[in-house]
């Protein structure tokens, strides 16, 4: 096993940047001093406590964990929250087993600890790198506080069907948005010294594919031909390996047929050699053992060297490393010296996070859980993760509007507006619609109607009821959407249209009369076609977190400004995924389509346009990529060029825009930049994202934006999976979604021809 084995310098450290020029985020400790250690703890260690600092455990009850960590055979535990319990077991692993060597305690971090952020989704629908990054250390300060310093989080997985119900741990369809947001949360919880107490490590997962899960069905199998995972599926993970992420994780799915798990060639040759990544790579749970049910291993020993020849660090629950490994080296089938090479790996994170010198969390501190700085942070990043989908102009309510109907099986779900992946939540501090608008309008001028008792419920019985409330009130507010059990992992959806008797619900209300404002709170994109074309407004929120009430009243009530956009295409119908901006062009693209309806009897086969599109669905989605509303309207200029041609090396392009607002209110607007290569040796997508900026503007202010344009940033892989980079013609659109904007075009050219 070919290992990079770093030179040890002399006893003075002397502070080394890692040789892939990774973030100082993980060299706060000296890394030559490190390695030192490392070397000596090892020459200590029996084959056995080697073996099972790769074991980690999820949290059991005490007397049966206390006693494997004080005889050394556990690495790391994953799910205690208890500082209490923590700091015990840390005694235990510290001050009884024979080499004291302690534990690190990880946890599912998600989207906030206690005081919960909108789901990864949302977050991404903030287009705001700065917010995302606030929510993770918030995080972090959070899950620290009872012992926690290892994440399994940011997820980079890009998604491009929403019948996934993981797409909400994600941030959507695009490379370059998941990259930016994983970067800000590695920031978040990492900081720039690992060590500090309140620092998590993070863990870039799940490596690699798992968001292209065939059919949308969670854990199926996937295929990516190289250009593919070079151009869309890896970038995000090269960035978290590149910026520090101190660990990665493995995914379930197999790739081409090689599950991650065991997948050499991506986690030795990729992720180690070319990246340069020198943290833990932990295996999902049970991961290494499942490679029997993938059918690539005939028992748990072969998944086991399957496992250990990638460089699977740690067996997450999956009892096959500390079951075997000793065996397999016993027989000669495994060389002790691949164990040592993860052993080291584990032991490099725990020096990293200074355990070593401070194992305990301090339990003297007060809890920081819902601090007002951290719940007025999740407001705001609920604010700015909202979309404005469609407003006739009824939001935000006027002084016309004192009565308001509130009704819909999400108005009042302290739970399911968490959203997936909350498992620290404490539903009496949520801050639900119903709560936070009679708070502002007051409770006499708030008329509750559930309509439905959740969001599965098919019984109609409480829509009367719902009505009546419409029928005495100025304007309805109906929130419907998803339970937070509805999506996240081993969730996904055939179909996704609203669920139970909630469309009925929405008819009946709309049949009221009274306007109606439509509040999805979901965890993916839904289908609400219909139900749209019943509303005056639409917001949409991605299951907005612990203040999401707070936000959303604020937003109507005109206190807040939406500024979301969608991280994700919205399709018209299930069928259409999955369906995504930068899609190919084909040979038939549609110039015009038939509806399904329109087509006569008897028509002739050629007479619906014989190009690529859905008779009953149309060609579009239902809103694009990037899209979204605000109380204010916004002009961004076609794009400027510092110049027409540009050389294929040593020199950028810049792009320049002006943007305006052209409305009454202040607002913040996010403008996009894509580019389309005309040309290539491969089919090219027909935009991809490339940059993006939010800018806040007062009513008539202008700003120029500017953005810079590499070479490298107009590459893409070839079949070999080989960069490529091709001279010729490329448009460039600055907008404010992937569906607007005039393009402009320059020319890529070698330099000889300049
Ligand atoms: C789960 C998930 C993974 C999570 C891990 C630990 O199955 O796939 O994302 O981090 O197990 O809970």
């Amino acid at each position: 096993m070919k290992k990079i084995v770093k030179k040890i310098v002399t006893a003075v450290a002397v502070a080394l940047i890692p040789s892939w020029g990774g973030a100082a985020a993980i060299a706060s400790v000296a890394p030559a001093t490190i390695e030192a250690r490392i070397d000596s703890l090892l020459s200590q260690m029996t084959l056995r406590e080697k073996v099972w600092q790769l074991n980690q455990l999820n949290t059991a009850d005490f007397d049966t964990l206390g006693t494997a960590v004080a005889q050394g055979r556990v690495g790391s535990i994953i799910n205690e929250v208890n500082p209490e319990v923590v700091n015990a077991l840390q005694r235990k692993a510290v001050e009884e087993s024979r080499l004291g060597i302690p534990l690190v305690f990880a946890r599912d971090v998600i989207h906030g600890f206690n005081t919960v952020f909108p789901i990864p989704l949302g977050q991404a629908a903030t287009w705001n790198p700065s917010l995302v990054e606030e929510a993770a250390r918030i995080a972090a300060v959070e899950a620290s506080a009872t012992g926690i310093r290892w994440t399994f989080s940011p997820m980079l997985d890009v998604s491009r069907d929403a019948r996934w119900g993981r797409i909400a741990e994600s941030a959507g369809e695009d490379p370059l948005l998941n990259e930016r947001m994983g970067l800000a949360m590695i920031r978040g919880y990492q900081t720039d010294n690992l060590a500090d107490p309140t620092a998590m490590a993070a863990c870039a997962k799940h490596f690699a594919g798992y968001g292209y899960s065939e059919a949308g069905k969670d854990y199926n199998t996937t295929w990516l031909p190289l250009p593919l995972l070079e151009d869309v599926v890896l970038p995000p993970f090269e960035a978290a390996a590149k910026a520090g992420a101190a660990t990665f994780m493995t995914s379930f799915n197999d790739i081409n047929g090689v599950p991650s798990s065991g997948n050499k060639w991506l986690m030795r040759d990729v992720l180690r050699e070319r990246w340069g990544f020198d943290g833990v790579l932990i295996s999902d749970w049970n991961a290494i053992t499942e490679m029997i049910n993938h059918g690539v291993a005939a028992d748990k020993k072969e998944a086991t060297l399957l496992a250990a020849a990638a460089g699977v660090d740690i067996d997450m629950e999956g009892h096959s490393y500390p079951d075997v490994l000793e065996a397999l080296v016993a027989e000669g089938r495994l060389d002790e010296a691949v164990i040592d090479g993860l052993v080291r790996n584990v032991l490099r994170l725990k020096f990293r996070l200074g355990l070593f010198e401070n194992p305990y969390v301090d339990t003297s501190r007060p809890s920081p859980a819902f601090a007002p700085a951290h719940l007025a942070a999740a407001t705001r990043a609920a604010e700015e993760g909202t979309v404005l989908l469609k407003n006739t102009g009824l939001l935000p309510f006027g002084k016309g509007v004192k009565k308001i109907a509130v009704v819909g099986p999400m108005a009042d779900a302290p739970h399911d507006q968490c959203g997936t992946w909350a498992p620290d939540i404490r539903r009496e501090r949520s801050v639900t619609p119903l709560a936070a608008l009679r708070k502002l309008y007051g409770d006499r001028n708030v008329l509750y109607a559930p309509g439905l008792r959740y969001t599965r419920d098919r019984s109609c019985e409480g829509i009367a009821a719902a009505v009546k409330a419409a029928g005495d009130a100025d304007a309805v507010l109906c929130f419907v959407g998803e339970e937070a059990v509805m999506s996240g992992e081993a969730h996904s959806m055939a179909d996704l249209d609203l669920k139970g008797a909630q469309t009925e619900l929405i008819e009946a209300v709309a049949a009221s009369g009274k306007p109606v404002v439509l509040v999805i709170m979901a965890g993916r994109p839904l289908t609400i076609g219909r139900e749209r074309d019943m509303a005056d407004a639409v917001l949409y929120s991605f299951h907005g977190g612990t203040m999401a009430g707070e936000a959303l009243a604020r937003i109507i009530s005109g206190k807040a400004n939406p500024s979301g956009k969608l991280p994700v295409t919205m399709a018209r119908m299930t069928g259409q995924y999955p369906m995504y901006y930068a899609h190919k062009n084909t040979g038939r693209p549609p110039e015009w389509t038939v509806e399904l309806d329109s087509i006569q009897v008897e028509a002739p086969q050629t007479s619906t346009g014989c190009t690529s599109y859905y008779l009953d669905a149309g060609k579009e989605p239902l809103y694009p990529f990037g899209y979204g509303l605000s109380y204010t309207t916004f002009e961004i200029s076609e794009p400027r060029l510092s110049a027409s041609v540009m050389p294929m090396s040593g020199a950028t392009l810049t792009v320049e825009c002006t943007v305006t607002n052209t409305g009454k209110r202040a607002g913040a607007e996010t403008v996009q930049l894509y580019v389309r290569d005309v040309v290539g040796s491969l089919a090219r997508p027909v935009k991809e994202l490339k940059d993006f900026a939010k800018v806040w503007l007062e009513p008539g202010e202008s700003r120029v934006v500017s953005f810079t344009l590499a070479p490298s940033q107009l590459a893409f892989h070839g079949l070999d999976g080989k960069p490529v980079l091709e001279p010729g013609e490329f448009m460039v659109w600055t907008a404010g979604s992937s569906a607007e904007g005039t393009p402009v075009s320059f020319n890529l050219v070698e330099n000889k021809l300049l």
